[in-house]
């Protein structure tokens, strides 16, 4: 059982990885194995080529860390999206990496992250928490993810690196959700064989032409 984090922020040792480690905490003492990945600034954006819908191992042309994580997310019982909040959104590497690896994995005729627990957070110096998390929801929500919350929206707030320790509240609910996460990881892994999941059966696409 092992849940994943994608850390969107560029900076080493920034507040979210400093959130991570405190969802991390939360989720090895459940007894689930965990992992970050950080791809830092150099991930591209998507090429709409749409090549990666079609190849059955669902890797993108581009030769970057996408493939990677892509890798370790379709392995992983878990993924936990972080971003830290930039100009109201996603940081521009995250959203990056968030439209390869759903239009690889989670939007083609097989989606690899089906009933995949998920969870999200955001940092923030002060104004874009809401809207920025709900985006990372959403990002879960089309890849038919089992979403795990914790008791109030995941914003963390900080400016300066390490300040999102002081928000004592936010570091409450990246606990409370790292302990949600790795509840249901391992309620999935008990109940796969006598509970299964619905089937998978791929989308009737329609694209509003006539
Ligand atoms: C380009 C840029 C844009 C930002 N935009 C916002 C913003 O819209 N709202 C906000 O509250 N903080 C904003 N911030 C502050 C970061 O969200 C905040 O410092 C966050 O904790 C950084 O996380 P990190 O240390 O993991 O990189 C911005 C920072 C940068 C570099």
């Amino acid at each position: 059982m092992r849940i994943v984090a994608i850390n969107g922020s560029p900076r080493k040792d920034g507040n979210c990885t400093q959130i991570i480690n405190v969802v991390r905490k939360a989720v090895e003492e459940a007894g689930v194995e965990f992992r970050e990945l950080q791809p830092g600034a150099n991930v591209h954006p998507c090429l709409a080529c749409y090549k990666c819908i079609d190849d059955s191992e669902h890797k993108c042309v581009q030769n970057d860390c996408v493939n990677e994580i892509i890798r370790e997310c379709r392995e992983a019982d878990g993924i936990l999206l972080v971003s830290p909040v930039y100009h109201g959104g996603i940081a521009g590497n995250m959203k990056c990496v968030i439209d390869r690896l759903m239009l690889a994995g989670g939007c083609g005729p097989e989606n690899i992250f089906a009933h995949k627990v998920g969870g999200a957070l955001c940092t923030l110096r002060r104004t874009g928490g809401s809207a920025t998390y709900h985006e990372l929801l959403a990002a879960m929500d089309a890849m038919e993810m089992i979403i795990m919350t914790s008791d109030y929206w995941g914003a963390v707030h900080g400016a300066e690196k390490g300040e999102c320790m002081e928000d004592y509240e936010g570091l409450e609910v990246a606990e409370r959700l790292g302990k949600n996460m790795a509840w249901m990881v391992r309620v999935l892994a008990q109940t796969r064989d006598t509970i299964p999941a619905p089937e998978a059966y791929p989308r009737k696409m329609m694209n509003f032409i006539r």
